[in-house]
């Protein structure tokens, strides 16, 4: 089963309690999302892409330092509650450390979606209005620019947008942040 958006946050918020975790797995979500119109995916798809963006994440508060269980603990809830062994599948891939292969679209994006998210977040909290809305893609990429800033961020990731969706930086950052400001608020 593929869940519709509505379910999916449900799921999320049954799994996830932590602020800072739920707005991760929803920067990812809306950012899937908005790759996903990019690309022209149809409506069905863009519902998937945003689906696997929303509960890539499910088990963050369940593996703790164990990065080897990051994902497999999510499938057993994802099997749980009845999701498709395919949209499991993609989702698994987007930890490193389980050596699943990139081979789709959809798993690039969400690789690449995850590290900037990162970013998003990082720059968000730290203006004092707290305000996505006043995100510009110049200052998030200014942000990517500086490796002082959210070190622990892969900028080789997020860059990786150029060759594997054959998307420019601009092009994959202002996709994310369009979504992400339209449907979230941190403050
Ligand atoms: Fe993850
Ligand atoms: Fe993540």
């Amino acid at each position: 089963m593929i869940p519709d958006n509505n379910k999916a946050l449900d799921l999320l918020n049954c799994y996830v309690k932590e602020q800072s975790n739920l707005d991760h797995n929803l920067i990812v979500g809306y950012g899937m999302l908005g790759i996903a119109k990019y690309l022209e995916k149809d409506e069905t798809e863009q519902n998937y892409w945003f689906v696997a963006g929303v509960l890539h994440d499910i088990d963050i508060e369940e593996y703790g330092d164990c990065i080897e269980k990051h994902c497999i603990i999510g499938e057993e809830i994802l099997k749980k509650e009845g999701l498709s062994k395919n949209l499991i599948d993609d989702i698994k891939s987007h930890n490193d450390v389980l050596n699943i292969e990139r081979n789709s679209e959809i798993r690039y994006a969400l690789w690449a979606v995850d590290a900037l998210s990162g970013i998003i977040r990082a720059y968000v909290l730290m203006r004092p209005d707290k305000d996505v809305k006043k995100a510009e893609l110049k200052s998030i990429k200014k942000k990517i620019k500086d490796k002082s800033f959210a070190q622990n961020v892969s900028r080789e990731q997020i860059k990786s947008c150029e060759e594997n969706l054959k998307m420019t930086l601009d092009d994959f950052v202002d996709s994310v942040l369009k979504e992400v400001k339209e449907n979230i608020s941190f403050n």
